[in-house]
């Protein structure tokens, strides 16, 4: 993919409704148990970003059929839990973590071999985290020496169901043991202390499955599933991401005189600690006409412009926003005082590493940072910071679309240096936030 350079220019306030992509977390899921469902599911909403496209590949070259409609649905028609193939080609999953560690999951327990690839960003992230659990129930794997992609999964015959407590706060982990489980005769158990985005389970309940979920004594949260289990297709509402939601919601916080209203966005709890926090720093969101739609609550976000201040997000709820310290740090660098986060280390195994991104960016555009391996304080003035910079974003999405927010608030235009990525989960941004009134241009 060739770079393409972009730059954000401050103007006047934002304005409008728009309708965010779909969740991510929830599109890849919908493929995935679309292709494992009986029968013939219809997604509407699916984000068609480009991480999910490459769900779509790989899970066509595993055998299911998956197809877009002339009115932009979608529909799959899945083989049956233990029913994919073995693919002919290797599976390359691009840019996309979830992508490839729920689907190493997924293959480990069907008795073939599969070979995945991914791009300059994926390769460099660990995946000893999914071999480490997939290997004590059967499945090997062939990787390079420190853990990471290319690699071949031997799916397992004979799988084995067990019980782990995850080692990181990670539901992709967590979901890829699960999905491994799907196909394993007995119950397999993971064990989570903090509370992880949990569209697998739900997502698997509306297809008839049965997840429970028992509070240990320590207070962690066990969550099974019991294989051979069936999925009954099912029709699926994707909502709009909040963690895209998140960036024409900071920019219009940040825009003086702004006011932006974001349909259907998804509200689920384990994802929307962004809000709270900015809610926390004196935001003016409100969530209007709060409704479920298959499965996952939803509502209308309205966001007016407001004069933020620092605060100290509690470690705890990293989980919930872990996709969202790139923006909270733009708002927090427009902020009245320090805004402190701590527990922030997995943000340095992401698309990029992402505490370090942030940080250098921040300074390059005038901004006080201190940072640590898991922390960092971002200094705000209460009014933006000069800009004036251009942003290195290797190859990470959410990195180039908060420098271009930031790029909207402060006096001197902020670039980035490639804002192709952002098609990987955001497709449309520039369009959408220019739309809203913003000004971001190629250059
Ligand atoms: C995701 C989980 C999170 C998140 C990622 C999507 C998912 O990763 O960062 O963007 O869909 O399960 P971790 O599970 O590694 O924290």
């Amino acid at each position: 993919m060739p770079a393409k350079p972009l730059v954000a220019r401050k103007g006047g306030a934002l304005a409008g409704t728009v309708r965010v992509p779909g969740d991510k977390s929830i599109s890849h899921r919908s493929l995935m148990f679309g292709a494992l469902a009986l029968g013939e599911t219809r997604i509407e909403g699916l984000l068609t970003g480009e991480d999910v496209l490459r769900t779509a590949d790989a899970l066509r070259a595993l055998g299911a059929s998956i197809e877009r409609l002339d009115d932009g649905t979608w529909r799959t028609r899945g083989r049956g839990v233990g029913g994919l193939a073995e693919p002919s080609r290797v599976l390359d999953m691009g840019n996309s973590g979830t992508a490839a560690r729920l689907l190493m999951g997924l293959v480990s327990t069907h008795p073939f071999t599969s070979i995945f690839t991914g791009d300059a960003s994926l390769v460099k992230r660990p995946m000893a985290r999914v071999t480490v659990p997939l290997s004590k129930m059967g499945a090997s794997f062939v990787l390079r020496s420190n853990g990471r992609l290319p690699g071949a999964v031997v799916g397992t015959n004979m799988p084995v169901p067990i019980e782990y407590r995850l080692p990181v706060a990670s539901a992709q982990v967590k979901s890829a043991i699960l999905l491994a489980g799907l196909n394993t005769p007995g119950r397999t158990t993971v064990i989570e202390a903090e509370p992880t985005r949990d569209h697998t389970e739900r997502m698997l309940r509306h297809f008839g499955v049965d997840v429970r979920e028992e509070v240990l004594e320590d207070g962690a949260l066990a969550v099974s599933v019991t294989g051979e289990a069936n999925l009954t297709a099912r029709d699926l509402v994707v909502p709009s991401d909040p963690s895209s939601a998140a960036f024409p919601a900071v920019a219009a916080l940040l825009c003086p005189g702004s006011e932006v209203r974001l349909p259907g966005v998804g509200t689920n709890t384990r994802r929307t600690g962004l809000y709270e926090t900015l809610k926390e720093m004196g935001a003016d969101i409100a969530f209007q006409d709060q409704r479920e739609e298959a499965g996952e609550p939803v509502a209308d976000l309205l966001v007016r412009a407001t004069a933020l201040k620092g605060v100290e997000v509690p470690p705890d709820r990293a989980p919930s926003m872990i996709d969202e310290y790139p923006i909270l740090a733009m708002a927090a660098a427009c902020a009245t005082g320090p805004t402190v986060m701590r527990g922030i280390g997995e943000l340095r195994v992401k698309e990029s590493d992402r505490l370090a991104m942030v940080a250098d960016g921040l300074v390059a555009c005038g901004v006080k940072v201190e940072a640590g391996e898991d922390w960092m304080v971002v200094h705000g003035t209460g009014k933006p910071p000069k800009g004036g910079a251009r942003i290195a974003t290797a190859l990470d999405h959410r990195i180039a679309m908060s420098f271009l927010v930031l790029g909207l608030a402060t006096d001197e235009p902020v670039g980035v240096d490639d804002g192709s990525f952002i098609d990987t989960s955001f497709p449309g941004f520039v369009r959408l936030m220019n739309g809203l009134g913003a000004g971001i241009g190629e250059g």
